[in-house]
């Protein structure tokens, strides 16, 4: 099976350098890994949350859709689609909210902050939070446990937020059984942070970020902007304490930030750092600021694609919402006893187990759906053999003289017609899948 990872991009704001080499390029790069599906959405129900100026979100969708696409991400090899598109996931997020504790949401990092805020202020606790806020992180689980993602990339902001997706499948499993994979949170060490202008984390709610597809000018006029120490021309700076060689790294091979190292060691100006800075940001930034320009031009483009990735998403979550539904007792009234003989005969059916002993011979038994042994083979020389009395057993019906020609032994205490049911349930199941 291979590894799903999955991970949301809440639709509020321009995608800026942090984004790119913090998340969107190490996205696009695991996206490629072998025996990996990788699930990548707009999470634009998130954005309500925050934002509720709809143009804003619009927009923003827009330029977040055509930055993953100019970024190199690939619609064909990846599941890429809006939430909103999914009904699945509203949904889901009611049966989930069935089954999650209030107590666990009243302790979400962002609900309590939001209260502590209120009450320093001598407020009423949940002064200005919406419901929207507090659901949060059902509606998160939901986007999660719907796709089966066994991995979530996240920021370690929203490790909690994965911990509640499994809790709140684990509790959906244990009341309704198996059906939820439990996700885990991947919080990537190694990847960038990387500082803003001012040199605290590049962040929207800090303004101190630099757009990823801002123009060449803006660019550079916003690197210059960078804050520095004041040391002059020609001493020698402290790279380890420079915002501006941190974001450097980010955007060179080790070789070449080694190199700017030594520069900045012997003295290179800021103003030249900084000219240095910016080509090579611009160097990584320029091939795809043309593509995302070309894309926001066409907004249909990436309409179409996104409703491509939606068909694509939905054709995994219909089948299990479906399942999820029934399984919590939302059912058609006239499916109920079809389905249970079929969910009953896949639970267990009965066995043919071929094994080898000590001997070097080769045995089989069968067993029925309970797991009881019923039948119990005289040695065979090879596993062919022992594979075509199987087949033979699997096609015909037994009856005594069978038995005895082909040696099998009945076991103390069964009865040959146990045997003839159990066959009889083996052949009805390989019927039906037929
Ligand atoms: N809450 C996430 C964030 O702010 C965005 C998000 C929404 C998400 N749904 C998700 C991330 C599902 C991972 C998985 O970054």
């Amino acid at each position: 099976m291979p590894t799903r990872v999955l991970t949301g991009i809440t639709t509020s704001g321009t995608p800026h350098l942090g984004n790119y080499a913090g998340a969107i390029r190490p996205a696009i790069a695991a996206s490629l890994k072998p025996d990996t599906e990788s699930f990548y959405f707009l999470a634009d129900y998130h954005s309500l949350i925050k934002i509720t100026d709809p143009a804003r979100i619009q927009r923003s969708t827009l330029e977040i859709a055509a930055t993953w696409l100019a970024a190199g991400l690939n619609p064909d090899k990846v599941w890429f689609y809006r939430q909103s598109d999914i009904p699945q996931i509203a949904e889901l997020t009611w049966l989930l909210t069935c089954v999650a504790g209030k107590g666990f949401l009243n302790r979400a990092h962002a609900y309590k902050a939001a209260v502590d805020i209120n009450t320093a202020k001598q407020e009423d606790e949940d002064a200005g939070i919406t419901a929207g806020l507090f659901m949060y992180p059902v509606l998160m689980a939901a986007d999660i446990v719907l796709f089966g993602a066994n991995k979530v990339p996240v920021g370690r902001d929203q490790v909690q937020h994965i911990e509640m997706a499994r809790d709140f499948a684990a509790r959906f499993n244990h009341t309704y059984g198996e059906h939820l994979v439990l996700p885990e949170a991947v919080v990537e060490e190694s990847v960038a942070t990387l500082p803003g202008l001012d040199g605290r984390k590049m962040s929207k709610s800090y303004d101190n970020t630099i757009p990823l597809f801002a123009g060449k000018a803006e660019l550079k006029k916003l690197i210059a902007g960078i804050v520095t120490d004041s040391r002059l021309p020609g001493e020698p700076k402290d790279p380890d304490n420079s915002h501006l060689y941190t974001l450097y790294q980010a955007f060179s091979s080790a070789e070449k930030s080694a190199s700017f190292r030594q520069e900045l060691l012997s003295g290179l100006s800021w103003g030249e750092a900084k000219q240095a800075l910016f080509e090579t940001i611009d160097a990584e930034v320029a091939p795809m600021r043309e593509k995302y320009e070309a894309l926001m031009a066409k907004p249909e483009l990436i309409e179409q694609q996104l409703q491509a990735g939606a068909e694509k998403a939905r054709a995994i979550a219909a089948p299990l919402m479906k399942e999820l539904r029934y399984a919590v007792g939302l059912r058609d009234l006239r499916d109920t006893a079809e389905r249970e003989k079929k969910a009953a005969v896949k639970k267990a059916l009965p066995v043919f187990k071929q094994y080898r002993e000590n001997d070097g011979k080769f045995y089989f038994k069968f067993l029925n759906a309970h797991g009881d042994l019923l039948l119990q083979s005289q040695a065979f020389d090879s596993p062919k053999a022992a594979g075509e009395c199987i087949a033979e057993l699997k096609v015909g019906s037994i009856t005594t003289t069978q038995v005895e020609i082909i040696g099998w032994c009945l076991v103390a205490g069964v009865s040959e017609s146990d045997v003839v049911a159990a066959l009889k349930e083996l052949h009805a199941a390989a019927e039906e899948k037929h």
